[in-house]
């Protein structure tokens, strides 16, 4: 028998029910939906709608429950419509009528509703340790090589020299600020809806804020209408989820780059690449060709779900439990991808040799125009002496370097023999040395910095876990 058969005759068109159930998915919220009811078992209970001995059964069943799931011998019904149906329908089996109080007040949708809460904070966590793994390994990348420079390109065309080290922390600052909107996220769906009622509130006299309390969550929402149907803070993990999949996806890009037979900048270890079952010279960079692919997914889960939610009329309607899907997939994403991306950051091989050979001395073209700046000469007329100085190396087919020093005045009488100390790489990454700039001493301070950024980020972690 259904949950809500009371008023119905007829039953369920077969197709309806598979079409309706979402106890196939939906069973992954066990956990928190049994943190939830024991908590409003509490709340009915201190509000004098529960005895102390109902109470206490409703906690041994609820326990009982919890166990069969996580040792995977709950055994499911074929009328078991959703988890929390299900979990109703077993506690009732174990513990008979004091089962049937549990629901007083409450709704599936406001159950549901704090579920999803509790689920997702779990999994913000979770998001956050794994950045914080991958972040991890790019420091240590920046600094067992912090001597080694490379070309920086733009527009994939060589253009200044910068630190390998400096290029690699790029990304750290990216999953850094990520991990700051992971934060916000959580605070957000740290707010508890439970006690919402199916729409209009609670008509019992519930402590909502010990509710809360009681689940970890730091504040009540203030609006029942709003509080049955917000999935604002799903929204915003499938966005936080989107953007470190864009990242993830340019952090492959790049290392597939880098490691092709064209650059060489450095080598992946073989536990991360895959041969070809017909050329067998070939190492592929399956890794992170998966990783660029799945940030397709993450971000067609979060325009799935806005979909889903733009033309909702007030309060739950069913169309809701379309949400689900798209957050544990981006979740299982997630879980998956930022492993195999911190496993690929350790184990990869930069090749100092490979990049040095990449340093081409046009790349110190705009260092030249900042002689001929220090010099007085304004920084437009300069660009467009080197431009010509440029063109002279390519059409003689020599590197900028090669051109004599009379070259170099008959383009601007401003040149000396000193111009020859610009003709280098250490001295062009050396004068970078403004905050955030590649210079060694800018990119040590960048370092410690991301380093007790990351430090923070572990303590506060540990302390809201307490
Ligand atoms: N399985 C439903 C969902 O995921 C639970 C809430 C159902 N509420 C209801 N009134 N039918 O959204």
């Amino acid at each position: 028998m259904t949950l809500w058969g009371g008023r119905f005759s007829g039953s369920t068109d077969e197709r309806m029910k598979r079409f309706n159930d979402s106890f196939s998915f939906d069973w992954r919220l066990y956990a928190v939906d049994i943190q939830g009811s024991g908590a409003y078992a509490s709340a009915l209970q201190r509000a004098g709608l529960l005895t102390e001995d109902e109470q206490q059964a409703i906690h041994a069943g609820l326990e009982q429950i919890l166990s069969e799931f996580a040792e995977d011998r709950f055994a499911a019904h074929p009328t078991d419509e959703d988890i929390h149906t299900a979990i109703e329908r077993r506690l009732t089996e174990l513990i008979g009528p004091a089962a049937g109080k549990l629901h007083t007040g409450r709704s599936r949708n406001d159950q549901v509703a704090v579920d999803l809460c509790l689920w997702l904070l779990e999994s913000i966590q979770r998001t956050h340790d794994h950045l914080a793994e991958l972040q991890a390994a790019l420091i240590d990348q920046a600094e067992t090589h912090i001597s080694l420079i490379m070309p920086g390109y733009t527009h994939l065309q060589p253009a200044q020299p910068v630190l390998f080290s400096h290029w690699i922390m790029s990304y750290f600052w990216m999953f850094q600020r990520d991990q700051a909107r992971l934060h916000d996220c959580a605070r957000r769906a740290s707010v508890c809806p439970l006690g919402s009622g199916a729409l209009a509130g609670n008509p019992f006299p519930i402590d909502r804020e010990a509710l809360a309390a009681d689940l970890g969550m730091s504040a009540v929402t203030p609006n029942s209408i709003d509080a049955v149907s917000n999935r604002d803070h799903i929204v915003e993990f499938l966005f936080c989820a989107a953007l470190i999949g864009t990242h993830l996806s340019r952090l492959a890009e790049d290392l597939i780059l880098f490691s092709s037979p064209g650059y060489r900048f450095l080598q992946l270890d073989e536990a991360y690449t895959t041969g070809s079952s017909l050329m067998p010279q070939k190492r592929n960079p399956d890794s992170l060709e998966l990783t660029r692919g799945k940030s397709g997914r993450l971000i067609g889960n979060l325009v799935g779900l806005l979909t889903v939610l733009k033309g909702l009329p007030s309060t739950y309607n069913k169309d809701l439990q379309e949400d689900k899907d798209p957050l544990f997939d981006a979740v299982d994403t997630l879980n998956m991808t930022l492993p195999v991306v911190t496993g690929v950051i350790e184990t990869m091989l930069p090749n100092g040799e490979a990049m040095n050979a990449a340093l081409d001395t046009s790349l110190l073209a705009t260092d030249i125009a900042d002689y001929l700046v220090e010099h007085g000469v304004p920084f437009r007329d300069a660009h467009h002496v080197v431009g010509r100085l440029v063109m002279q190396a390519e059409q003689k087919q020599v590197p900028l370097a090669s051109l004599s020093l009379g070259d170099f005045q008959a383009e601007s009488p401003v040149f000396a023999s000193d111009v020859e100390d610009s003709f280098s790489f250490e001295r062009a990454i050396s004068r970078k040395n403004v905050p955030g700039g590649t210079a060694t001493e800018a990119v040590n301070h960048q370092i410690t910095s991301a380093k007790e950024r990351l430090a923070d980020h572990q303590g506060s972690a540990r302390s809201s876990s307490e």
